[in-house]
């Protein structure tokens, strides 16, 4: 007797092999059987001809640490059939924490939600606290490097001394001791900006001896792409530790073109035999903080002396002078004009939400760079912009490579509440919709196993997961059923709070929580632990 049993589906079992007819049997939250079972009984049963049976999503990069605390159902994730949700990428996670440095770690954060009262200082009482809730999706979780800096030196704009090393990876053995998957890195963000590769080198060792990974935002995605590309397998070389790059992109016109250079590097790092990896999100636009136009000095010491320097005309005008100079061949203003920046979220000044950064100076009567840092000021460093300054061929070069996979950079949002606010990229809404139904159905870039490997088997491969991101009998039953005919995303950067179409089913350790599109309110995730 099975508990549940999905009926008549094609079985896309994401090892990249194509579909086959079958059914799939669930006792409690394993799979324990795949083929004909039409004389076995179940307690439940799903018919499912004409669709498309898959393991659950893996979003291989996401932001949802934040958001779960009040999203506890994951509605944006799990509608697009994610089941595992990545946590804790570019730097930030909510721990470890340190008393002396609090007040540092919440300007860094750029999103405090209800109930989260950094009541922890480390990952281990952090995760304790988060599981104790629950949440419809598995939870990976990494250890910032800018929160891990800032627990040992704050945003001191400097190398850490021998002592801040020591307690940085002392944090980070206890981390990987209590359950984290490896480190990330924002090299574009203060105060991982602040970092040399030594220590990061020193770092991700930790993660590395742990058997976990090294996830990198590096640290330049125009300009400086191919030499951050070469940073990042650096650091997998002498850190003897597996290299994830995440959100793989050329920024910037001048730039387009060069993610192919980059794939380059990466296939002869793997060609060595390191361990190198990407992920990508299916889309042109990207999007970040808006305090990230500021030069990284600007942060020296954390967001409240940010605050204060901005209020100094002189400052102003010196970051006026390092945006419009030529840095490393190009501007800021060389790569994106401020017409292809877009306010994402804006607490504080609804009305610039959805809007250029053009339109928001010229409604005020201010250039753009004076709106941004206005912005910026306003909202105490936390406001989002979309850059529209990526390359469609880029894009489809990155998501049809081998070694790429797909991260949605996104947060389980919800189209209510606070998790309904702004403007934010659609990629918390579509991201894996859009690479089934636009890219493999209508372009045909991927063809559908391959494109489901690399939401399911490949990034279980780079998490070392054995039991999930497959479909057989003993893998955990994390499954998605959608219609292969009609799955398509439908959240747009003028309208991104829109669930997709076509994922009908999401069962998460053997319980359903997306039946007939439709969320149950059941909370089957779990927190996952290191293999
Ligand atoms: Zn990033
Ligand atoms: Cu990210």
């Amino acid at each position: 007797m099975l508990d549940l049993k999905l009926e008549g589906a094609s079985v896309v079992d994401g090892t990249g092999a194509p579909g086959s007819r079958a059914d799939v049997g669930i006792r409690a939250d394993v799979i324990v059987a795949v083929g004909d079972l039409s004389r076995e009984t179940a307690g439940s049963t799903l018919r499912a001809a004409g669709r498309v049976v898959a393991p659950g999503f893996i979003d291989m990069h996401s932001h949802s640490d934040w958001r779960l605390w009040e999203n506890r159902r994951a509605e944006s994730k799990i509608r697009q059939g994610v089941t595992t949700e990545v946590v804790g990428n570019c730097g930030f996670s909510p721990a470890p924490a340190s008393p002396e440095f609090l007040q540092e770690l919440r300007g860094f954060a750029l999103y405090v939600p209800k109930g989260m009262d950094f009541q922890w200082q480390s990952v281990g009482e952090y995760l304790k606290a988060f599981d104790a809730e629950g949440t419809a999706v598995n939870v990976v979780q990494l250890v910032g490097h800018g929160t891990l800096r800032i627990a040992a030196m704050g945003f001191a704009r400097r190398a850490p001394d021998r002592k801040e090393l020591g307690r940085m990876q002392r944090l980070m053995t206890d981390a990987m001791e209590d359950g984290a998957w490896g480190l990330s890195t924002g090299l574009i963000y203060a105060p991982g900006s602040y970092a040399a590769t030594e220590e990061i080198v020193d770092l991700a060792r930790v993660a590395g001896r742990h058997r976990g990974f090294y996830a990198s935002h590096i640290r330049g995605e125009g300009a400086t792409l191919l030499d951050a590309v070469r940073e990042a397998i650096r650091v997998g070389r002498e850190g003897d530790v597996a290299v994830q790059v995440s959100h793989i992109k050329a920024a910037g016109r001048p730039n387009w073109g060069r993610v192919a250079d980059a794939l380059a590097l990466i296939d002869g790092a793997r060609g060595e035999g390191l361990d190198v990896m990407a992920d990508v999100y299916p889309y042109t636009a990207s999007s970040t903080t808006l305090r990230t136009l500021l030069p990284d000095w600007a942060l020296e010491d954390g967001v409240e002396a940010m605050l204060e320097r901005l209020g100094k005309p002189e400052v102003r005008e010196r970051i006026r002078r390092e945006l419009e100079a030529p840095v490393t061949g190009q501007s800021l203003l060389d790569r994106v004009g401020w017409e292809n920046i877009m306010i994402a979220y804006c607490a504080r000044r609804k009305d610039a939400e959805g809007k250029r950064l053009s339109e928001v100076g010229a409604a005020r009567g201010l250039d753009p760079l004076e709106a941004a840092l206005e912005l910026i000021v306003d909202e105490a460093g936390k406001g989002y912009m979309i850059l529209f300054q990526l390359d469609e061929t880029d894009l489809r070069r990155a998501l049809a490579h081998p070694a790429v996979m797909i991260g949605s950079d996104g947060s389980s949002l919800a189209p209510y509440g606070a998790l309904g606010m702004g403007k934010p990229h659609p990629r918390s809404y579509g991201t894996f919709p859009r690479v089934l139904g636009e890219y493999a159905r209508e372009q045909r870039l991927l063809g559908l196993p391959e494109a489901v490997h690399k939401m399911t088997g490949l990034p279980a491969r780079r998490l070392g997961l054995r039991d999930r991101g497959v479909i057989r009998a003993g893998a955990k039953a994390d499954l998605v059923v959608f219609d292969p005919k009609r799955v398509a995303d439908l959240a747009t950067y003028e309208e991104p709070h829109e669930y997709p179409v076509g994922i009908e089913h999401v069962i998460v350790n053997g319980r359903i929580v997306i039946k007939d599109a439709e969320h149950t309110g059941s909370l089957p995730g779990k927190l996952l632990t290191p293999p």
